[in-house]
């Protein structure tokens, strides 16, 4: 079964709501569509704001972190129905800066996954190693308990429909991109790793993306291979003529 590419944006904590509005304003007048799927994750409070300028168009938008209850006394938090209420398309959970720095876990992560499927949000979820990891040679245990956390209890169907994102924490923000093969090495054991746990079906239609410091002027390399099934950019999917470039790869 062929798999349709997905390019995400994940913009992290950067632009106003004004300068999502421009960036939508400015990539629908240079992207008219394509054969891939597109996405842009961006802050909540811009959420609704790109929901409405991307209107008409084929791009779809992404939240990067949600709670797992509907409601609750979790100040600050934001439940999986206030993101459908506006029309969120997807989730992105487990991002390695929210396990860095807000203590997320394979257990919220899977949580967080299984409330994303029951309200109909699709979940992006991230997995990957940190530097002192690879040099160890643990990348590919690491990932895989990451993976099966993040999976543990999903049903075959929800399983079959998930996009994971496999991102190796020392290439974010750090210019240093893994090489196309050791990317597509860690995907395709990644869909080993679910075909492991449910079955070739399951296996042949996860979508596994590739992540960190993905850029023009490398997209074609990661992208073209037989295990990667897009890519979450950060960085690049600031500059909409970069993030064209890289969604049209
Ligand atoms: P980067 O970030 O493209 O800026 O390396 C990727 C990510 O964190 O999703």
């Amino acid at each position: 079964m062929a798999r349709q590419k997905f390019i995400a944006g994940n913009w992290k904590m950067y632009k106003t709501t004004a300068e999502a509005v421009a960036f939508a304003q400015a990539f629908s007048g240079i992207y008219g569509g394509g054969p891939h799927e597109v996405a842009v994750c961006a802050p909540y409070t811009q959420l609704a704001a790109l929901k409405d300028a991307f209107a008409g168009t084929s791009v779809k938008v992404g939240a990067q972190n949600m709670h797992f209850e509907n409601e609750g006394a979790y100040t600050g938090e934001i439940s999986p129905v206030m993101l459908t209420e506006i029309g969120v398309d997807y989730v992105v959970i487990g991002h390695s800066e929210r396990r860095q720095y807000f203590a997320e876990t394979d257990e919220t992560v899977n949580k967080k996954l299984k409330a994303a499927f029951a309200h109909g949000v699709a979940p992006i979820v991230c997995v990957g190693e940190v530097l002192e990891q690879r040099d160890a040679g643990n990348h590919f245990d690491v990932v895989k308990t990451q993976t099966e956390g993040a999976l543990y209890g999903l049903p075959p169907a929800d399983a079959a429909r998930l996009v994971i994102a496999y991102e190796p924490v020392w290439a974010i923000g750090t210019g240093r991109t893994a090489t196309g093969d050791q990317a597509e090495e860690m995907c395709a054991f990644i869909r080993g790793v679910v075909r492991a746990l449910y079955d070739e079906a399951a296996a042949d239609s996860v979508r596994i993306q590739y992540g960190g410091s993905v850029k023009p002027a490398n997209a074609t390399e990661i992208l073209t291979k037989d295990n990667i099934d897009g890519a979450l950019v950060g960085g690049a999917s600031l500059v909409p003529e970069d993030f064209k470039a890289i969604v049209e790869f």
